[in-house]
């Protein structure tokens, strides 16, 4: 005797908050019938969109919707909805999108985001609300866009203990370091073409400053390390001769870029952390100097990639798109429908966290620094038996520490930048 087929779950009902770049993407997919069909050949079962919320529901889209999606700007008519089972929010921001958050867990749905801002700057806060609405937090999306790092970080590693976590996560800065060491051109002129062609936003400040990689290098530390990091206190300067030298990656010049690769290495702006010391973490987003070949180095143009240091698998990495609409949908569709198969929410089984004890960054200790003096030779000469290579006016050092090297290049400019040169493990 055959068995009764099982009764096909009941479709997840949800709204979609944000039509832009990344809610385009995911609202086109849930209402195309062949991507329908793709999830049931998987045995899953596809959301049923039901309502979008925008700013101004009248102004066309370039997507058209069914008659029975209900549109409003009326983000919290749709939270409060009680036969809305779960809200995709991408609208962005911390304001806003910190409201409706919380009003959608509060009201028993369940949610997933993009929003690494709001993570960042709320993530204690909103994990308690979550845990304590008994409700699920999805949020794969917001870090490294499409490839899924944080569902294999907190579940397929969990029998390993993580040591390390680092990558290139903002795909602009990548673009722009990648654009002015091939064709050796300066940071406006490639900023302003990577803006003209969409690659950078309007106001850049967030990416080419290292902002939004401190945020999603805050998400990472969560899962890795168990606690939220104080973002604001994650660097994004390099550390320069005297004081800090200028955010994220707009104090690289197109000289720094050339004197590393006459030494075989190239600058990428790494986001990186380590657990330190009593509930301290080490996290740090600065332009960092790695040799051309290692996976760092050879990640150009927008690609991501990020690295799991753990024991005992060794190294693992994650590598693809970061952002853009359609790999960006991947992420948040793909917690949809973990959603949609009871999975709860991104950090699974870990235990509650909340802010870590202390950020401090990893300048301390002994490793070897890259500069690029504007004369060489009195810098190599000061550097005397620090000095481990030199070509085309580019300088490295033996392990050293950064006081240490400070103390022999007083005589340089005090802007010079000194990016730490990061080994392969
Ligand atoms: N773009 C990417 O590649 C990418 C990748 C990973 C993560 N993310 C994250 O995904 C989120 C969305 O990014 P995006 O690039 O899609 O942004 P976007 O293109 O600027 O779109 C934002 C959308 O949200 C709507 N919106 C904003 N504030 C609103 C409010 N207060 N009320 C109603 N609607 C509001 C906007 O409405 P109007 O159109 O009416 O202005 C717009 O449709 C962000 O958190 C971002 O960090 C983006």
């Amino acid at each position: 005797m055959t068995r009764p087929a099982p009764a096909p779950a009941r479709p997840l009902r949800i709204a979609v908050l944000g039509l832009g770049t990344v809610g385009r993407s995911v609202v086109g997919a849930l209402i195309d019938p062949a991507w329908q069909v793709g999830v049931r050949a998987r045995g899953l079962v596809p959301p049923e969109l039901v309502a979008v919320g925008v700013r101004d529901p009248e102004r066309p889209r370039g997507i058209v919707l069914p008659e029975r999606v209900r549109r409003s700007a009326d983000l919290l008519e749709i939270v409060a909805d009680p036969t809305i089972d779960a809200i995709v929010e991408v609208i962005g921001g911390t304001d806003d999108a910190g409201i409706v958050v919380r009003r959608a867990m509060a009201s028993g749905k369940s949610v997933v985001t993009a929003n690494k801002a709001l993570l960042a700057e709320r993530g204690p806060a909103l994990e308690q609300a979550a845990r304590d609405a008994d409700v699920a937090l999805r949020f794969e999306a917001a870090v490294a866009g499409g490839i899924p790092v944080l569902g294999p970080l907190v579940s397929d590693l969990a029998a390993n203990r993580i040591d390390a976590v680092r990558g290139i996560v903002n795909g602009t800065t990548n673009h722009i370091l990648s654009a002015m060491a091939q064709d050796g051109r300066d940071y406006a002129d490639v900023l302003r073409e990577a803006q003209e062609r969409g690659y950078a936003e309007a106001d850049p400040s967030g990416d080419v400053e290292g902002h939004d990689a401190a945020n999603k290098l805050a998400v990472l530390v969560r899962l890795a390390f168990g606690a939220w990091p104080t973002v604001s206190r994650i660097r994004v300067t390099p550390p320069a001769v005297a004081g800090d030298g200028a955010p994220g990656i707009t104090g690289v010049r197109t000289e720094d870029l050339a004197g590393a690769h006459a030494l075989g290495m190239m600058i990428r702006l790494v986001a990186r952390a380590e657990p330190g010391a009593d509930g301290a973490v080490r996290a740090a987003v600065t332009p960092v100097a790695v040799r051309e070949s290692s996976p760092l180095g050879a990640t150009g143009g927008v690609t991501n990639l990020v690295e799991v240091v753990a024991e005992p698998v060794g190294r693992v990495s994650f590598r693809g798109p970061g952002a853009g609409g359609p790999a960006t949908a991947s992420a948040v569709l793909g917690d949809l429908l973990a959603l949609g198969r009871g999975a709860g929410s991104t950090w699974g089984a870990l235990p509650p966290a909340g802010w870590a004890g202390a950020v401090t960054d990893d300048l301390d200790g002994e490793r070897s620094w890259l500069l690029v003096p504007p004369d060489p030779d009195p810098a190599a000469a000061a550097l005397g038996p620090l000095l481990l290579a030199r070509a085309d006016g580019a300088v490295v050092t033996r392990p050293c520490g950064l006081a240490d090297l400070r103390a022999r290049c007083a005589g340089l400019p005090p802007d010079l930048a000194l990016y730490p040169v990061i080994p392969e493990v």
